[in-house]
């Protein structure tokens, strides 16, 4: 267990984002994993703290992710979002994810703000406007944004590769490196065109923000992987960031101009505002219109982002430094960040799972079928904090039957069952605080350390040790055995009951975070209707005499093995294809392709003569951690020597490059891929069978000879 540490500084408020999840297909165990839960159950343990706290998320309707996802359902971007976002709105309810507003980034308000941030920092002059080439689909008649662009990948010759990134070997590309890039939408080739784009100057931040994160790390609170991510995107040094669009779906630009034409902002630019524009519309909601001035433009809120760990360099980074540009010249100071709790990945089945293959468990799907809190415990005690964890469909079975049902249900209605049957529906005594310490330290211990995971953002310790008082109280129960001692001696099993009865209001308190629908329900049985808070689980709070309301509940029905074998062979049946479909791509890939490229334009020996090739001598080669296509090699170029890498691995051994000479593009502008800068590109061909042949040469004295 790790250690925890509190906010340095004391806030007067909380106010808690969570991801605006994309409204272009359903949620997912994914996102519930990453954001939704934790976020919901940190906020309820600070609203049971009775802290002013606030928990703000939405949808997020634009960019290129809504506009791609309608086309493809032949629907309009309006629509697809408007049932994307009230399927979020219902299924994130009935999982009691308690927003205080769930909002969505088609509102008005929300286009409001987002113009007028870019509006106030268009006129103190803080974008920088660049014309560049961007790909243009004459057919469709529009610019191509980066994921309209589909081509061969430049490093690992994948044909499909997006252009923004090649998923096969996870290079991040501009879609001008794509060789054959094609439109996505007609089919047909891009021309390159003249635009105009909008830059925020992120790399302008780099010093302020290289303090920020500094002084977040000084204070101990900051998880280290992200950390390590503001890190690592520091140290490659930050540039500027488009923050236009030649799309028509999105925020428009708040310019008349003719050069703003047909432009919106980027998405991104505008997500993250959505966090404001939707407090601004929870106080109009609560009717306290001005109410969202307190939490945003006051050093006196806490403001916390629940995110993924793929998100974490627009909040760390992106989001702050267009805070600092809005305060910079004003009086009113937007608050920055002071923690983002980001998780990594929760993987499902995850041996027999690629995400290629597709599989995905559905948030409102998996709630037809199985209580919410069952979802909600399993996910915490699984919480991706510090590491990919895995959801299994075995685990989740167990962890239900064995710790919800037997566990804590069995307490509960135990407990309450005697209490009803033999003492009337009365709590039978009194619980009197040398009672409750005699529960032990190790019991108290518990009490405390759920506060510290707490307040660290340890969502599975917080669990783990909330299901610990529950064995305890159940080991209790067991231990003292009323329903044996209650004929000889009917005040000592009286006594059992009123401790257990208050140790089922004590977990009633401990587990509304995490369990609040099941939290619910054991008060419906104690009958406990007025408020309660957090601190009241760690005394005894029932009374001798206090009625019962004579309900008694199965807190949880056990899941059957039938159930998760259904689930188990769904998952099957997708490998199954899966696999058949990849013999078959393999299978196409074995027969000889026919196919030779067509010839490309003519050019002139000069040209030709633009480019300089040279022979190289590989002096060293390794593998690249974490791309399995990627060679890295040390080239002997003449006098010099350099670095290049090269989409070989798979068809190279590191062993057999050393002392090759090969034929490099020397004059190519070096590149950076998986943050490597590589000099230069090796020639090579692709034979019939798909495989790479590096061109090589033989004899003595070649290196650093030109190729003519
Ligand atoms: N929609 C984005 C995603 O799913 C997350 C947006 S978070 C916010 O990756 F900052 F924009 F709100
Ligand atoms: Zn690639």
């Amino acid at each position: 267990m790790q250690r925890h540490r509190m906010p340095s500084k004391k806030f007067k408020r909380t106010l808690v984002t969570t991801a605006l999840p994309y409204a272009n297909g359903a949620l997912h165990l994914g996102h519930c994993a990453g954001t939704f839960i934790p976020a919901d159950i940190f906020v309820r343990y600070k609203r049971l703290c009775r802290e002013e706290i606030i928990h703000i998320g939405g949808s997020d309707e634009h960019g290129a992710a809504i506009t791609i996802a309608a086309e493809k359902a032949g629907i309009s971007p309006q629509s697809l979002v408007d049932k994307y976002h009230q399927m979020h709105k219902d299924a994130l309810q009935k999982l009691g994810i308690a927003f205080d507003h769930f909002s969505r980034t088609s509102n008005p308000i929300h286009h409001q703000t987002t113009q007028e941030f870019f509006l106030d920092m268009e006129r103190k002059g803080i974008f920088v406007k660049k014309v560049e080439k961007q790909f243009y689909d004459e057919e469709a008649k529009m610019f191509l944004a980066d994921r309209y662009i589909v081509g061969t990948c430049p490093v690992c010759a994948h044909p499909e590769a997006n252009g923004d990134q090649c998923e096969n070997c996870g290079t991040y590309l501009s879609p001008t490196e794509l060789i054959n890039p094609k439109s996505k939408i007609s089919g047909k080739t891009p021309v390159l065109k003249e635009t105009l784009h909008w830059y925020f100057p992120l790399g302008r931040y780099q010093k302020a923000l290289e303090e920020f994160i500094n002084e977040r790390e000084a204070s101990g609170t900051w998880r280290q992987n992200v950390i390590n991510y503001a890190r690592s995107w520091l140290k490659e040094g930050l540039g500027d960031r488009a923050i236009t669009r030649d799309l028509d779906w999105g925020v428009k630009l708040p310019l008349e101009t003719e050069e703003a034409k047909g432009k919106v902002i980027y998405v991104w630019y505008d997500a993250v505002l959505g966090y404001i524009s939707a407090t601004k519309e929870w106080a109009q909601k609560i009717g306290q219109p001005e109410k969202w001035r307190e939490y945003w433009l006051s050093e006196d809120t806490r403001l916390i982002h629940f995110i993924g760990k793929d998100n974490v360099v627009f909040h760390a980074l992106m989001f702050p430094a267009m805070l600092m540009a809005k305060n910079d010249g004003s009086t009113e100071k937007y608050v920055l960040v002071d923690n983002i709790p980001a998780s990594e990945f929760m993987n499902i089945e995850g041996k027999k799972f690629s995400k290629s293959r597709g599989y995905a468990v559905y948030l409102h799907e998996f709630l037809e079928k199985f209580p919410a809190d069952t979802l909600r415990y399993a996910i915490a005690v699984n919480y991706p904090e510090t590491h990919d964890t895995e959801f299994s469909w075995k685990d989740f079975q167990n962890r239900t039957n064995g710790e919800l049902a037997d566990t804590l249900g069995n307490f509960v209605k135990r407990a309450v069952d005697f209490c009803n049957t033999r003492f009337g529906g009365s709590v039978p005594a009194e619980c009197t605080l040398e009672d409750w310490q005699a529960l032990g330290k190790e019991f108290h211990e518990l009490l405390q350390k759920i506060d510290e995971a707490y307040e660290g953002f340890h969502i599975r310790d917080a669990a783990f040790l909330t299901m610990e008082v529950a064995r305890h109280a159940n080991r209790y129960l067991t231990e003292t055995a009323p329903w044996k001692t209650y004929k000889e001696d009917p005040a000592k099993a009286a006594k059992s009951i009123a401790i257990s009865l208050n140790l089922c209001f004590t977990l009633g308190v401990l587990f509304e975070p995490i369990l609040p629908h099941t939290s619910r329900k054991i008060f419906d049985m104690l009958d406990i209707n007025s408020p309660i808070c957090w601190h009241d689980a760690k005394t005894p709070y029932l009374k001798a005499g206090h009625r019962l309301s004579g309900k008694s509940e199965i807190l949880f029905r056990k899941i059957e093995d039938r159930e998760i074998e259904a689930e188990l062979k769904k998952i099957d049946e997708l490998v199954k294809a899966a696999e058949a479909s990849e013999a078959k791509k393999q299978a196409d890939a074995q027969k000889p392709k026919s196919e030779i490229a067509p010839l490309k334009p003519q050019i002139t020996i000069e040209d030709f003569e633009k480019i300089d090739l040279r022979v190289g001598t590989v002096l060293a080669s390794e593998r690249v951690p974490k791309a399995d296509k990627l060679l890295k090699l040390r080239v002997k170029l003449g006098e010099e020597e350099r670095t290049i890498l090269s989409g070989i691995a798979e068809h190279y051994t590191p062993e057999e490059m050393v002392g090759k000479n090969i034929v490099v593009v020397a004059n190519l502008a070096p590149r950076k891929i998986r943050g490597i800068e590589s000099y230069g590109m090796l020639l090579a061909v692709e034979d019939a069978q798909g495989k790479l042949n590096v061109v090589e040469l033989h004899g003595e004295g070649l290196n650093g000879r030109a190729v003519k």
